[in-house]
């Protein structure tokens, strides 16, 4: 049983390594990926401009953005490349089974 505030969003079998997709849960868009076999899940839209991370290219833990080329750490959600200067949101992650499972921002 998914703990209080936690959704089902993908299948960890639908997003092989070094793989990412966006989905939305709960009004939030966020973007999941497959970093060496481990989830992880941070805000879908750059905090630059209005553009969807999971439409970049994801390369081991960096994220760049379709718009402007910045660039994110996909695990921690901190600002790697230039134009983007602010973080983007860690959100929680459960796996249960095969599930991956949505919860709140970390912070
Ligand atoms: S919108 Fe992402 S770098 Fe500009």
């Amino acid at each position: 049983m998914a703990d209080a505030g936690f959704v089902k969003v993908a299948q960890v079998s639908e997003i092989k390594p070094g793989e990412m997709i966006g989905v939305e849960v709960s009004n939030e868009q966020v973007m999941i990926s497959n970093i060496n076999g481990t989830i992880h899940a941070i805000d879908d839209i750059c905090s630059h401009a209005y553009a969807c991370l999971s439409d970049g290219e994801l390369r081991g833990e960096e994220v760049e953005c379709p718009l402007h080329g910045g660039a994110f750490n996909a695990i921690t959600g901190q600002p790697l490349v230039p134009p983007v200067n602010e973080r983007v949101r860690v959100f929680q992650v459960q796996i249960e089974g095969d599930d991956i499972l949505i919860g709140p921002p970390q912070d």
